[in-house]
Parts: structure tokens; C-alpha cells; sequence
């Protein structure tokens, strides 16, 4: 059997098309999945390019890949992804020892381009953006855990100045309604209790009912998979300001099967970055919906991304987004530095802030949320919670978990607990302890 080694950059939707190109290659093609790259025939480099230093890295990559390949002349070497997707056929120009390079939209077609590349004995792109027919060539979903992701929509529409996402995935496109909920329910069939919806931004889902010209809506999307017997808990991911419309509010208060924690990034607290940054909303706009957002859900933990250092970022708007920070008392979230993207508007905007600001100003950002994030986890001591169990901790002793805020909590076992039974479920569990980034908690075991 032939084996395949993907390696993964980047985010959760570049980790579930590592999994579909598992999938597709193992159904059509004959690839079993490695971890061990001595051993493989195949590897593909997933990659992407939303910031510089992630991009570099798969350079790097490429470089140890061409000595392996010396070595062993016919391994076949693929790059896809977002830097697959931006740079096409200039990757091949750079790496002539690339045979593939194929973007998040052409995946299904691998195999075809493996083919292909056997065929002519030349090196292979595809990065078009042949709109949701990915979908439609893809082996069934599948998963062994208890969690699963699920795709709703792919790209982005919305073009904000400094990101790549929209160039490299594509405007928006939403998967059909009957579609997703197969899926779902598929997947709860195979023992799945935790779904996350993916996309860029899953709010902005506008899926074909029946193929009518009728369209859900993502509040709708979550009432129907909310129905579906065995699915306990609904995550998603990433949702955005402009599209939380008050009907996806009332879900949260309507629907207990979705999680008690909502990723809305804002990304900036000052007004004139914000416009900047063309996010669509105003500092006091995002507070409005985390005010309405509370009034259903009084301690909902939020989590978001922020960018520092963009363009033209002074010390006063820095000063309102820590004001921004301190009064939504924001839960772990992701901080960058702005990194210039060619082909973006912001990649042309004069870089006039100096780097060891950028690095005070991430380091002042992080710290603050930091203490957020401890005075949160220890508001949850006493409190218990359903949590996704995912496994052994790694003393071999403890049970290692997911609260709903997505918080590792690892878990003490009465000497006589089957452990392994609860592996992929979810359980009660009491937290008694907090630590700087996780919890201590015990089984509260049920009686019956
Ligand atoms: N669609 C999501 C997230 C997309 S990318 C949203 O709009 O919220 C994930 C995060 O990477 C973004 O939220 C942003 O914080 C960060 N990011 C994107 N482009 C960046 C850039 N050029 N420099 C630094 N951070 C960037
Ligand atoms: Fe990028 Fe903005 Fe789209 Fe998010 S909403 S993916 S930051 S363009
Ligand atoms: Fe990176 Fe592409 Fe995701 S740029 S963050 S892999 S959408």
C-alpha cells in the first residue's frame, strides 16, 4: 500500500481539508495516511498564507523536501493551500521538484492530477475555483472520536484590507441545506456528539432549501441540526459582526444544544482602524451585540482575534482597543502583528509603526487578556459542566477534556473508573481547580 504524509498549516478549515485529502486519496487513490515521512510515496504540504511567517515556513519545508527527493526520485511532492492558491504555477517555477500544487477548491481532484502527472511526466496546477463541486466528489464523511467538523460554507466575500483569505478561497459560497444536514446526521449516526460548523464566515450562510429558490439562513442551519437525535453540543466557527443578526441572538437563547461560548472576532477597538481595516462595524456597534448577546446568555465566555501594529496604529488607538479588551473581559483569544500580504489594500499602506512597539503593544494585549482568562476559569471552580472528553492526560492518570469555552480540564478518576469508556463522550464533571490555561475537575457520576 502506498502511503501519504500531509503536513498541516494554518487553520481548522485547512485541517478539515487535510482530512478530505486523507479521504479522497485513500478511496480513489490507493494512499493509506503516515505519520512517518521516511516511509511515504507522497507528500502534500497544506499550507497557508495568512501572515508572513506562516507562508516562509512552507519554503522551508519545500527546501528538506528537494533533499528527500534526491534521495528518492520518485516521491511525489504536492503543495496546496492558500500559498498553492495565491502563488499557482510560481511555485513550481521556484521548486521545479513540485508535481502538484492544488488549491482548497481543487482537492477532490487529486487524484486525477496524480494521474496526470504520472501521464505526461510533468508537474500539475489546478487552482481554479470551480465553485462547490468539492463537495460533491468527496467520500462521505467519517469519524471515530466524538467530535466532528463540518463544513458549511467556503471564502470569503467581505475584503478586508489586510487579509488574503478572499483571493486564496474564493467568495463566499454556501453548501446546500439538505446537504449539511446529511452530514450531520451521518456523522451523529457514527457515535458523533460535538459538531463544529466551519467556514470563514459561518453567519453568512445562505444555503439552497430542495434546490428551490428558497434559502436558510445559519439560524435556521442550527434549529434543524439542533433537531437531530445524538448531536449534544453545536459549536461554530469563525462567525462575524456584520451578519449576527438578532435571529442568530434568539438562538442562542432558544437552543441549549449550542455552546456557552461564542469566537466573534473584532479584531480592533478604534473606530478609525476599524474603518481602516473595512470590517463593516464600529467599536460601539460590536458592544451592542455582545450586550444583546449577554442579555440571552449572561456569562457567556467570547473569545476573538485582534491584530495589532496595523498601519497608522497610534498609541491612542491602541490605548481604545485595550479599553475595548478591558470592558468585554475577552476569554483566550488569538493576537497578532500585522503582517503585510501582497495583493491586499493594507499591504500599501506605509508600515510607519516600529517593531519593538508592535511587540509591546501584542505583548501589553496578551498579558491583559491573560488576566481575563484566569479570572474566568476561576469563576467556573464549583461549577459543573458537560465536557467532551478527548482522551488520556498525559500523566497516563487523569482524563483530559473540553469545556464548553473550549478549555482543557484534566479530570482525577475514582481508582475504579473505566476510563477508556468514557473516551469520545460527554460527561458531568465538577471543576475544583484553575490553573493558568486549564482546569482541574472531577467525574460527577451519574447514579443511575
Ligand atoms: N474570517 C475570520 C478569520 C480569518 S483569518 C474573521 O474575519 O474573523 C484569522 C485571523 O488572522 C483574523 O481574524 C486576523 O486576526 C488574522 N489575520 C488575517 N490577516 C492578517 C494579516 N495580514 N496580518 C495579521 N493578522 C492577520
Ligand atoms: Fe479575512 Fe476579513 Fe474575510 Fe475574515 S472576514 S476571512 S479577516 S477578509
Ligand atoms: Fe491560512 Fe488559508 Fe486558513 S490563509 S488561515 S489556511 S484560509
Amino acid at each position: 500500500m502506498k502511503k501519504v504524509f500531509i503536513k498541516t498549516f494554518g487553520c481548522q478549515m485547512n485541517e478539515y481539508d487535510s482530512e478530505k485529502m486523507a479521504d479522497v486519496l485513500e478511496s480513489q487513490s490507493g494512499y493509506t495516511p503516515t505519520d512517518n515521512l521516511d516511509e511515504a510515496d507522497m507528500v502534500l504540504l497544506n499550507t497557508c498564507s495568512i501572515r508572513e511567517k506562516a507562508q516562509d515556513k512552507v519554503f522551508s519545508d519545500l527546501g528538506r523536501l528537494r533533499d528527500l527527493k534526491s534521495q528518492k526520485p520518485n516521491l511525489i511532492i504536492g503543495v496546496g493551500g492558500c500559498v498553492a492558491s495565491q502563488e499557482g504555477k510560481q511555485i513550481v517555477n521556484r521548486a521545479p521538484y513540485v508535481d502538484l500544487v492544488f488549491g482548497p477548491q481543487t482537492l477532490h481532484r487529486l487524484p486525477a492530477l496524480i494521474n496526470e502527472r504520472q501521464r505526461s511526466g510533468r508537474s500539475q496546477v489546478d487552482i481554479s475555483f470551480p465553485e462547490i463541486e468539492k463537495f460533491d466528489h468527496l467520500p462521505p464523511a467519517r469519524k471515530d472520536g466524538g467530535a466532528a467538523f463540518v463544513s458549511i460554507m467556503e471564502g470569503c466575500s467581505k475584503y478586508c484590507t489586510y487579509c488574503v483569505v478572499p483571493f486564496t478561497r474564493g467568495e463566499e459560497v454556501s453548501r446546500p441545506f439538505e446537504d449539511v444536514l446529511v452530514e450531520v446526521s451521518g456523522l451523529a449516526q457514527q457515535g458523533v456528539c460535538e459538531i463544529t460548523l466551519l467556514g470563514q464566515n459561518v453567519n453568512a450562510y445562505l444555503g439552497k432549501v430542495n434546490d428551490q429558490a428558497e434559502l436558510a439562513d445559519f439560524a435556521m442551519l442550527l434549529e434543524y441540526i439542533s433537531e437531530i437525535p445524538g448531536i449534544e453540543r453545536i459549536r461554530y466557527t469563525t462567525s462575524h459582526p456584520k451578519e449576527f443578526t438578532s435571529r442568530l441572538i434568539q438562538a442562542h437563547a432558544t437552543l441549549p444544544k449550542l455552546v456557552n461560548h461564542l469566537h466573534l472576532p473584532v479584531q480592533h477597538g478604534s473606530d478609525k482602524i476599524l474603518m481602516a481595516m473595512k470590517r463593516g462595524y464600529t467599536s460601539l456597534e460590536y458592544k451592542s451585540i455582545i450586550r444583546k448577546i449577554r442579555q440571552v446568555k449572561p456569562n457567556i465566555p467570547i473569545s476573538s482575534d485582534f491584530i495589532v501594529g496595523f498601519p497608522g496604529e497610534t498609541d491612542e488607538d491602541f490605548l481604545q482597543l485595550m479599553k475595548l479588551v478591558e470592558d468585554i473581559k475577552f476569554d483566550n483569544s488569538y493576537c497578532f502583528i500585522f503582517s503585510a500580504r501582497p495583493g491586499t489594500p493594507a499591504a500599501n499602506l506605509k508600515d510607519d509603526i516600529p517593531r519593538e512597539v508592535k511587540v509591546r503593544r501584542l505583548q501589553e494585549l496578551t498579558s491583559l487578556i491573560d488576566e481575563h482568562i484566569l479570572a474566568i476559569s476561576k469563576s467556573m471552580i464549583g461549577a459543573t459542566e458537560r465536557v467532551m472528553i478527548e482522551g488520556m492526560a498525559r500523566d497516563g492518570q487523569k482524563l483530559q477534556g473540553r469545556t464548553e469555552n473550549n478549555r482543557v480540564v484534566n479530570i482525577d478518576l475514582p481508582a475504579d473508573t473505566n476510563a477508556q469508556r468514557l473516551i469520545g463522550k460527554m460527561t458531568t464533571v465538577l471543576f475544583t481547580d484553575a490553573l493558568a490555561h486549564s482546569l482541574k475537575g472531577e467525574l460527577v457520576l451519574k447514579l443511575s
